[in-house]
């Protein structure tokens, strides 16, 4: 379930250019079960429209602190109210607001009335952003705790290119999820890996697979959202990640590579990438050309990374892997739960519609090396990486456990 359902989120929107994204922050957040209150400064309300957010949200937008309310005094009560606010995009101005606690509207009013989590995403040209003025701004509210996503490098308004353009609202809104969610895996680290590996064939051509890395990048996004330290050794390092460190690779033999070295002192490893198991022998370095005949391909067998992860597990490293299968989708898993000495495994059928590569998401069965299994209907890729992280804490917790023990009986 979204961090943000049910929640109240107060939509600060301020009149920069970019104010038109943040609709679409506010669908994104109503999207997820969020209930989203809209609040425009005066300048917003010259950029977009308030009835776009009346009508895209769950209450009509607050345009002003004289607004009709029932209550005399809408400022404090919706501070109150608020699980989180998020500012987006926000303006130099409101940020020296914030900072300095002026309240002359209902926006800063509500900000000062409130003790939720504050989500700032700033969006204003170059040289505003650059300026030292705002830098301190930013860097005093940080200490602070607010969460500040972006500004993005970019082509700002009026043709220029630069550093100042506001964060994507896909990011945006994670970060409010992020800000929203028990940091139930602080202190673990998490390597992910993701996407399908490609072997060269030539320089310009490459033997690969259907996979997206979707569903690794939601579970490392996730994992990062509870507050674990989080590598993401993926062939897809393009997909928005917050807060990820992220390794790009290519190859089989370049993934293999850095899990080995990463995997060393990891708390879990979720091995989501689709590895090829064989790669071509001979690549060319050249472009082969047509001229020169049909090629053969001669093949040759990649080392199995999971396997080798299974085989020098430590105590208490939770090791998953997973399985996309056309058929007999319980017999292939366990096989590859027991030959690979894994946790457990996430197990997909690829030949059912809205499942697996390449699809937003999945229906998967999660085996644990214990016996059980857990079946994840039809549903997101980010809610499937929210039930497998559940697992996973599970099974840390258990692992833990001894240790605690023995601390205490040593007493
Ligand atoms: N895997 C790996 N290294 C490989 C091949 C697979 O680490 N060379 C991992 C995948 O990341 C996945 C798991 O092993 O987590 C299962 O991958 P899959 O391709 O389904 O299984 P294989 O063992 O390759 O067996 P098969 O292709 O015959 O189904």
């Amino acid at each position: 379930m979204s961090p943000v359902r049910d929640r109240c989120i107060v939509l600060g929107v301020t009149g920069s250019i970019a104010a038109y994204k943040a609709a679409e922050v506010c669908r994104l957040l109503v999207g997820e079960g969020a209930h989203v209150v809209p609040v425009l400064t005066e300048s917003a309300q010259k950029m977009i429209g308030e009835a776009t957010f009346t009508a895209l949200a769950s209450e009509p937008a607050v345009t002003s602190l004289w607004d009709d309310s029932p209550t005399a005094i809408p400022h404090t009560s919706l501070g109150q109210r608020a699980s989180a606010i998020v500012v987006a995009p926000a303006t130099a101005r409101l940020i020296a607001d914030l900072r300095t606690g002026r309240s002359g509207d209902a926006l800063t009013a509500t900000l000062l009335a409130s003790t939720a989590p504050v989500i700032v995403a700033p969006a204003m040209h170059t040289e505003m952003w650059e300026q030292p003025s705002v830098q301190d701004n930013i860097a005093t509210l940080i200490e602070r705790g607010v969460t500040i996503v972006g500004p993005v490098d970019g082509p700002l308004a009026g043709g220029d290119i630069g550093a100042g353009r506001m964060a994507d609202p896909a990011e945006v809104v994670a970060a409010v999820s992020a800000a929203l969610t028990p940091q139930s895996m602080a202190g673990r680290r998490v390597l992910v890996t993701s996407g399908g590996t490609r072997e060269p064939i030539d320089a310009v051509r490459f033997v690969g697979n259907r996979s997206s890395g979707k569903q690794g990048t939601a579970v490392a996004d996730a994992a990062a959202a509870r507050g674990a330290e989080v590598v993401l050794v993926t062939t897809e390092p393009s997909a928005v990640v917050s807060g990820v460190r992220v390794v790009p690779v290519e190859t089989a033999a370049e993934m293999a590579a850095v899990v080995e070295l990463e995997a060393h002192g990891a708390d879990a490893v979720i091995m989501s990438a689709a590895v090829a198991d064989f790669r071509p022998a001979n690549p060319v370095g050249g472009k082969l050309k047509k001229g020169q005949g049909v090629p053969t391909l001669e093949l040759e067998p990649t080392s199995d990374i999971l396997a080798s992860l299974g085989a020098s597990k430590p105590p208490g490293q939770v090791l998953v892997g997973f399985a996309a299968e056309t058929e007999d989708l319980q017999a292939n898993a366990l096989a590859k739960l027991h030959s690979k000495n894994l946790s457990m495994i996430v197990a997909n059928d690829v030949s059912k519609e809205h499942v697996g590569f390449g699809h937003d998401t999945n229906e998967v069965v999660i085996y644990s090396s214990d016996g059980t299994h857990r079946h994840v209907p039809l549903t997101t890729k980010q809610q499937t990486a929210c039930v497998l992280l559940d697992e996973v804490e599970t099974l840390l917790t258990v692992s833990d456990a001894p240790e605690t023990a023995m601390v205490e009986g040593s007493q």
